[in-house]
């Protein structure tokens, strides 16, 4: 493509959005004439990913710079188009490659509902990422992928606030507010759809004492990304994210010692255990935004696949598949978290496990697709580099089937590194031409020193 050509092209790409935008005002959002622009803008756009991974428009004292070239071609909707850019805030808009119809459409939605003049940069961030707007972006690249765990970060500590909060209330006597469950769960139903390894790496953070509330997180955000492998519409996503959140909610009607009693329980401890579902059903039932499947899936997610647990199914009783998805998600945590009476697993053990019960107390799909989910080596994963060197894994490209990135601990000789440093495992030895660093296997991480995970993702992305 020339100058020409390509300033006549992004023409057409502002003219599409401008006029999806304009008829978004005019019509209800599935009319042909708000979607027809949008799959037209998403055809314009391909041409310019054939020799490049995005195409950034920036917008400079009122005019279109592509490439910091103005583009004059003015149209009433390209106008209409920058007004709203101009109004919002934003200094710019970055296509990627594998931009699709959804995040187009979810754009310019996001241009006709957003009402707020001159957001801050980082809230703008903050909303496409709560939307699951996910390549389509607002400023440069370099700063994206920190700013993306930063805000990974303040949504799951917000999530983590959320239940605090529920389960205190509950503790009062109190219902919990729905919708703030309902909104957390947005906001990481859409981190996991913009940037999955940020939010899953959160899962990682097991605090031993406030055990009940990041296991509650964490089964939410594992579920959505297993939620989102399944290609769930998003009602149906966030009904499962909520369920994850609240699954436990029923414990708060036991005392506490009971729930933070090691070791193995006798039996009218246990009896009194396999109440919670059931109380949870309840709770849910008194609040508000709380679809009635997510209910369900609360009571059920005791009662295994193959119908053994608790409460015991009768044989007509249809479980609801979305159970057994907070199931898998549920045992994965459990099992890689360090308690009392049990030393934490590493996700490889714990996938190990999770194998010998798919189909009996585990349904066989969900265990593979939480394996596809988190990749060969899940996000966290201590590894043995081939020049002995000892690493986490902190990114998992390409849903888990490009090389993991990962960022090395401790040198040949064990020693801790200073600071982490991140390395490219496709980067050749000069010598022999194959890669200098190979992944050996996994490393127990309790044979070293404790790191801390959102440290070492900090540093490694910053
Ligand atoms: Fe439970
Ligand atoms: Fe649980």
């Amino acid at each position: 493509m020339d100058r020409r050509q390509m300033e006549s092209a992004i023409a057409g790409v502002v003219r599409c959005l401008g006029a999806s935008l304009k008829n978004r005002g005019l019509y209800p959002a599935t009319h042909p004439l708000v979607r027809t622009p949008v799959e037209k803008c998403r055809m314009e756009l391909a041409p310019f990913f054939v020799d490049r991974s995005e195409l950034a428009l920036t917008v400079s004292d009122g005019t279109l710079v592509l490439e910091g070239v103005p583009i004059f071609q003015l149209t009433s909707s390209l106008e209409l188009f920058m007004a709203r850019l101009g109004a919002i805030g934003l200094p710019a808009v970055i296509f990627e490659r594998g931009v699709s119809v959804e995040d187009i459409e979810l754009f310019v939605r996001f241009l006709h509902e957003t009402k707020e003049q001159g957001l801050p940069i980082p809230e703008i961030k903050a909303r496409l990422a709560r939307w699951g707007i996910t390549h389509i972006r607002v400023t440069a690249t370099e700063d994206e992928e920190k700013d993306d765990f930063t805000l990974a970060r303040e949504i799951y500590g917000n999530a983590l606030n959320v239940v605090v909060r529920a389960l205190k209330d509950v503790r009062n006597g109190k219902t919990p507010d729905g919708a703030e469950s309902d909104r957390a769960v947005r906001e990481m139903s859409g981190m996991v759809s913009r940037n999955r390894d940020a939010m899953l790496a959160l899962t990682l953070i097991k605090n031993f004492d406030e055990y009940t509330y990041n296991h509650s997180v964490n089964v939410s955000v594992l579920s959505l990304a297993v939620a989102e492998t399944l290609g769930l519409a998003e009602t149906e996503r966030i009904g499962i994210g909520v369920a994850g959140l609240l699954h436990d909610v029923g414990k708060t009607q036991l005392a506490l010692d009971l729930i933070r009693k090691p070791g193995t329980l006798t039996v009218e401890e246990f009896e009194e255990i396999k109440k919670h579902p059931e109380e949870g059903f309840a709770i849910l039932g008194k609040m508000t935004h709380i679809q009635e499947s997510t209910r369900s899936v609360v009571r059920e997610h005791h009662m295994r696949f193959d119908r053994t647990g608790y409460p015991r199914p009768e044989p007509e009783y249809r479980m609801n598949p979305h159970s057994y998805v907070i199931a898998v998600a549920d045992c994965y945590d459990a099992l890689t978290t360090m308690r009392s009476y049990q030393k934490a697993r590493t996700p490889q053990q714990a996938l190990e496990i999770m194998r010998k019960l798919a189909g009996k107390s585990l349904d066989p799909d969900l265990v593979e697709l939480l394996e596809r989910s988190l990749g060969v080596y899940p996000v966290g994963t201590m590894v043995r580099l081939s020049t002995m060197e000892v690493g986490v894994v902190t990114g998992t490209p390409d849903g888990g089937k490009g090389e993991p990135k990962v960022a090395i601990l401790f040198d040949r000789s064990g020693n801790p590194l200073a600071v982490p440093q991140g390395v490219d495992l496709k980067e050749p030895d000069p010598s022999s031409g194959r890669p200098r660093r190979m992944i050996l296997g996994t490393v127990n991480p309790l044979m070293h020193p404790p790191v801390s995970m959102s440290g070492v993702l900090q540093t490694v992305t910053a």
